[in-house]
Formats: structure tokens, sequence, C-alpha cells
């Protein structure tokens, strides 16, 4: 049996677990919103049409906030289609997907599906087809609280209540050459200036999120977070980053240790941003919104045949996803985590349908993929401060990402509330690992419960007619003694320990 050890102590901290870590995202692609959140005609629909069953396995995820409406949609989206009377809105050519846009859900809508369910609205903005004057327009429109020409047509159309959106993205993706209206780091860096000026003369107060690489296997990666951040610096809080990771070619040992290539991508971002800091003499730090992340077979959509027809939500990229899918899902948080004094930000891309860990069908039920479960109990049980761990773990050769720890792990403390969680990942393809946790610096004195996803099948998924094939079990092979615990991870495994403290 392989052995690893580690040493959970409050002194190890990183910062405060931020809520916003658990964010998620709504883009108008697909089956997200349409048969996602909104289907009027479902039988569970409540009378503004969002599904209820779907709201109810939202809160139990546990999304703290929503990035909406794109994504790649946004940059040719016109936020004015989607208000006013649902009759007179426009039908609209979609090209970023290649679909027929209804516009039946818009801004008002999304408002009132997050104030629903407690969720904060983070906006994205068109830089693509559009600019300064319709960015300020619909800041106006949102949070003008009224008296103005446009926060009044808000008014008429029922929101009486400004909504109050507080983090905006300034544009996405810019640097993708798929991107309608893609710029150069130069073009886009004063286009994002400029806007981020406007709208801090409207509200000092907001929180601007300017972009990022679209992965750090662009060829302008680097260079584009330098030149954009030379631009934007005093105008912006944070810089975007995106991610997806897949299996290739049945590399599983690789697709294991995705985490540590997120890591590495979180790091060079803030060492470029301290870079610019540094260079400009500027005081603050930019802050990292990881705001799309997640497994996504991108390799298999992008060989398919481009769609040719214009189809209303059509079923686009719902992968599937298995165990394996999960654990690798799992130790991306733990990565998230493990940065909380940089990425204060992130959002899982997406929430419903599209690579989603809700699936729906129209009409039908919503069940959980196997990645809702590491999502939902890292939100769930993440709080107070986060505790860097280090393990001493055997290591493997991975093809992708050369030698790396079999196990990883990230802490989280609650002192007030006397709780601690750990959350684990072993990324052995076919071995168990005993794990030593010396846990005396805690002085944790009961296990409150240790659930383990794990599956003999790592390709398992849960399914319509199977819904709960894969789910976390409780964990049987943990001991706590003297402050030591042993505990034992099956290979391909994700794990989350919940730990009962004296309160202090
Ligand atoms: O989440 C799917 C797509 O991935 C988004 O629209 C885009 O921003 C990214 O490339």
């Amino acid at each position: 049996m392989l052995h690893a050890s580690m040493t959970i102590d409050p002194a190890f901290r990183v910062a405060p677990v931020n809520r916003r870590t658990f964010g998620s995202f709504v883009e108008h692609m697909g089956r997200c919103v349409y048969t996602g959140i909104y289907e009027p005609e479902h039988p569970a629909a409540d009378a503004d049409g969002f599904r209820t069953d779907v709201a109810e396995l939202v809160r139990e995820l546990g999304v703290t906030t929503v990035r909406y409406p794109g994504g790649n949609f946004v940059s040719g989206y016109r936020w004015e289609d989607g208000v006013g009377p649902k009759d007179q809105r426009p039908v609209r050519r979609e090209l970023a997907w290649h679909s027929t846009e209804t516009n039946r859900f818009g801004l008002d809508e999304f408002a009132a599906w997050t104030r629903k369910l407690g969720i904060e609205p983070m906006m994205a903005l068109n830089l693509g087809t559009r600019g300064l004057q319709e960015a300020i327009d619909l800041l106006e429109y949102a949070n003008h609280p009224g008296g103005t020409r446009l926060s009044d047509r808000r008014i008429a159309n029922g929101s009486t209540e400004p909504h109050g959106i507080g983090m905006w993205c300034l544009g996405n993706e810019m640097d993708g050459p798929w991107q309608i209206g893609h710029k150069t780091a130069h073009e886009y860096g004063r286009l994002a200036a400029e806007v981020a000026r406007a709208m801090r003369m409207s509200d000092p107060g907001l929180e601007l999120v300017a972009c990022g690489s679209s992965g750090p296997e662009m060829p302008t990666f680097g260079a584009w977070e330098a030149e954009v951040l030379e631009q934007t610096y005093d105008h912006v809080d944070y810089i975007s980053l995106h991610s997806y990771y897949e299996e290739h070619d049945g590399d599983l040992a690789s697709f294991l240790a995705s985490g540590a290539e997120m890591d590495a991508f979180i790091e060079s971002v803030v060492a470029t941003a301290d870079a610019v800091r540094a260079k400009l003499g500027a005081k603050k730090r930019i802050q990292l919104s990881f705001d799309e992340w997640n497994v996504w077979y991108r390799l298999r959509f992008e060989a398919q045949e481009p769609s040719t027809d214009w189809p209303v939500a059509p079923r686009v990229i719902e992968d599937r996803y298995h165990v394996a899918d999960a654990v690798v899902f799992g130790s991306l948080l733990i990565s998230l985590l493990r940065h909380s004094d940089r990425v204060t930000s992130a959002s899982l891309a997406q929430l419903v349908n599209v690579i989603a860990p809700i699936m729906t069908e129209p009409g039908g039920p919503a069940w959980r993929q196997t990645t809702f479960h590491p999502f939902a109990l890292t939100s769930a049980n993440a709080k107070g401060t986060v505790l860097r761990v280090e393990p001493r773990s055997p290591v493997r050769e991975t093809a992708r990402y050369g030698e790396v720890p079999l196990v990883d792990a990230v802490a989280t403390h609650d002192a007030e509330n006397g709780e601690a969680a750990v959350f684990l990942v072993n990324r052995s393809t076919d071995e168990p690992v005993t794990v030593e946790v010396d846990l005396r610096g805690l002085a944790a004195d009961r296990v409150a419960s240790c659930l383990t996803l794990h599956d003999e099948d790592v390709y398992a998924a849960n399914t319509r007619e199977r819904p709960d094939r894969v789910v976390p079990r409780e964990n049987t092979d943990v001991r706590l003694e003297d402050g030591r615990l042993s505990a034992v991870l099956p290979p391909v495994s994700w794990t989350v320990l919940k730990l009962a403290l004296p309160r202090t």
C-alpha cells in the first residue's frame, strides 16, 4: 500500500474562504437558459417561467455568483433585445453558436432569477460588436434607481428596484480569433480602460474584470495580460482566467493531474500582474477572476461539423461526466482554494445542460451529474480560513505534466464554529493510498464524516435513467487517535473529511 502524510495547522493560513469561489456561469448557449433554468411550459415552472426543480438543485449546489449572458454569445449581443414586453422582443440569428435567439429571457429575468435564489449577479459587457456607449447605457438601465430615460424604462418594464449589479466583465475572451470583434491586446486594453473609466464615473464602487487569456495555450498568453494590464491597471480590479481540461488519447494519469496545470496557470498570471504592478509603481494588487473553468471534451466538439441551420436552444456540448471527470473537477476546486489569496472570484462554466453539473430534459426531470457532488460538498464545507497543506506523497511520472504527487489536498478552518474540512484527491489510476494526517494543531477530537467519490468503473456516469449511479459514500477506512488521523483513499478518488473541533 502507498503512503502519504500531511500536517494541518491553523498557522498555515492562506486567506479567508471567499464565497465567490463558488460562482457559476449562465450563457445564452444551447439549453443553459431555455429548457435549463427557464421553461415556462414545464410543469415545475413558477409564475416567472423559472424551473423550480432546477432552482432547488442550484441551491443545493451552493452557487454564490452567476456570470451572464456569455461567453462568446455576449460579443454579438444587444442587451436591449432582451428587455420589455416579450412579444415585442426581436428574434435574431446568434452567430457565436449558430442558433436562433428568441430573447424571451433577458437582463430583467436574469436579475429576478438571481434575486429569488439569493445569488450575486455578475454581468459581462459586449466589447466585440459594441463599446462604450452601450456599456454605460446598460449600466444606467440596470443600476440607476430612476428618473432617467433608461432607468425609467427598467421601471416601466416591471423592475422597480435597481438590479444593483456590482461586478462587471469588460468583454469575453477578446484574445481569441473565434471571438466576434476579436482584438489585439493593444486595441482591447485601450477600449477596456475607456469603458472602465466611464463606468467608474457612474459608480466608483463597481468591481471590474479585464479579459485575460482564453487559456494558457494561447500563443499570446502572458504578453496579452501584460499589455492589457499596463493600460487598465488603475481602472480594474480583476484579470480573468479561462481554462478547460480533458482526457487526451486515453491518458488518464495526465488527466488526473490537471490541477498541476491550473496551479501553474494561476501562478503565471499572478507573476505577470505583479510584474506590471512593479513596472507601474502601483500599490494595489490585481485579483484573479477564474471566470470559466471546468472539464470540457472540447476536442470532440471541435471535431464536429459546424451547424448549417439556426436552431432554437439546440443540444450543444452536453458532456456527460463520469467518475474520473468528477475527481479532476474536485482537484480543480482544491487548486482554486489554495490560491484564495489571489483568486477571489471563480465561475464554473456552465450551470445547466451546457458542460454542466445539472442536466434537464424539456418537460422532464432534472438530475445531478457526477461533478455536482464535489462542487456542492466543497461549497458547503469550505468555511473560515483556507490552510495550506503540503502533502508528503509518492509521485508519478505523467506524459503531460512530468512528475506529480499522487495525493493533493487543501484544508479550511472555521475556528468560530469549531469545524475544519480537508479536501483530498488520490490521482493514482490503480493504487489506494493510506494518508496519515497530523491534526494535533487543530485539536480535532472527532471525524464528523468522511465522504469519498469513487467507483470501480472510473467511466461510470449519472443518467436520466440512473441519476444516482455515482454518489459520494461514507468512507469507513478512517481512524482518529491522539490527533493523528489515518484514512485509505481509493485510486481515482476525491474525498472531503469533516472534523469537529473544540470551539474557541
Ligand atoms: O463555456 C463555453 C465557451 O467557452 C464560452 O462561451 C467561451 O467564453 C469559452 O470559449
